[in-house]
């Protein structure tokens, strides 16, 4: 019996301005080790007992959804997830087990997904490309959803540039750190936002690595999401004066990413220390960007 391997990269999405539009993927991986079964068996790595629960086991899910999609009945998996990325932290552990199930999926079906029919899957669990396209394809992508069709593009990521990323100890979910952002926001926020994520993606393109500071601040989310974050100021501060070329929330955090290209362990300290100066424990992981995507091997 074969034995299939699914390595699928960490994701921090957004990166300040490009709020729901650019993702990066990064070198930290989420694998799910799949064997055929009549029964579904769970297996996490470090143990998540919820994970292991098959009703609530999102791989799982996304796998079934996609034997139906595929018009075969799901008979069921064996299944061991190596878990590295830290959950609810806004590194894209969701994103992870969704594309392994897609791809698991097609592979039992002998196929690989086209845009539209991995797209169709995965929004039934995610709307967001800007995880779900980088643990998928590797790189940092910029995306966007017009009447239906999901259109991206790989933009170069300079291999000098380094993701330092500080975790702090507490989870946050995205629906959450959704729920405090408000339906409208004026006209000059969204000015603010185009004129920076645009000066992020020629700053990258012209190595003018001294405009990132300015090109990820952002005005749609991190201003609302930044009361469920302590300390969220200072952690950007702190890093910017130990040496970060520009600061942002991870994706809906609470992980919050600078981009480097020296003072790696300096900038992740003084990032700890704001979060412990509230108390919170937090540790920095110095991550490279993952520029393959999700691997799949066969044992
Ligand atoms: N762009 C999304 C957000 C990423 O910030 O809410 C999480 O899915």
């Amino acid at each position: 019996m074969k034995t299939l391997k699914i390595k699928v990269p960490a994701t921090s999405a957004n990166l300040g301005a490009g709020f729901d539009t650019l993702g990066l993927a990064l070198n930290l991986y989420n694998e799910f080790i799949i064997e055929e079964s009549d029964n579904i068996e769970i297996q996490t790595i470090p143990q998540f007992p919820e994970f292991e629960n098959p009703e609530k086991n999102l791989f799982i899910k996304v796998l079934k959804t996609t034997c139906e999609y595929l018009g075969n009945k799901f008979h069921g998996a064996k299944v061991k997830q190596i878990i590295n990325i830290p959950v609810s932290r806004g590194l894209g552990s969701s994103a992870t087990a969704i594309v392994a199930g897609i791809l698991a999926g097609f592979y039992a079906n002998k196929k690989q997904p086209t845009d539209e029919e991995f797209f169709e899957i995965a929004y039934k669990f995610e709307p967001h490309p800007d995880n779900l396209l980088p643990a998928w394809k590797g790189g940092l992508i910029t995306a966007c959803i017009e009447n239906g069709k999901t259109y991206y593009s790989k933009i170069p990521f300079p291999k000098e540039l380094k993701a330092v990323v500080v975790i702090p100890d507490f989870e946050l979910s995205t629906e959450k750190a959704r729920s405090v952002l408000p339906e409208n926001i004026p006209l000059k926020d969204a000015i603010y936002n185009v004129q920076r994520v645009s000066l992020f993606i020629s700053a990258l393109i012209n190595k003018e690595y001294n405009l990132l500071k300015i090109a990820m601040n952002d005005k749609l989310h991190q201003p609302y999401r930044k009361q469920l974050i302590p300390n969220f100021d200072k952690v950007i501060e702190y890093a910017l004066n130990a040496g970060a070329l520009g600061v942002s929330l991870s994706g809906a955090g609470s992980c919050i990413i600078a981009l480097a290209k020296e003072n790696f362990n300096k900038i992740g300290s003084a990032m700890v220390k704001a979060f412990n100066e509230k108390s919170i424990n937090a540790e920095y992981k110095l991550l490279e960007i993952e520029e393959k995507g999700s691997e799949i091997l066969v044992d």
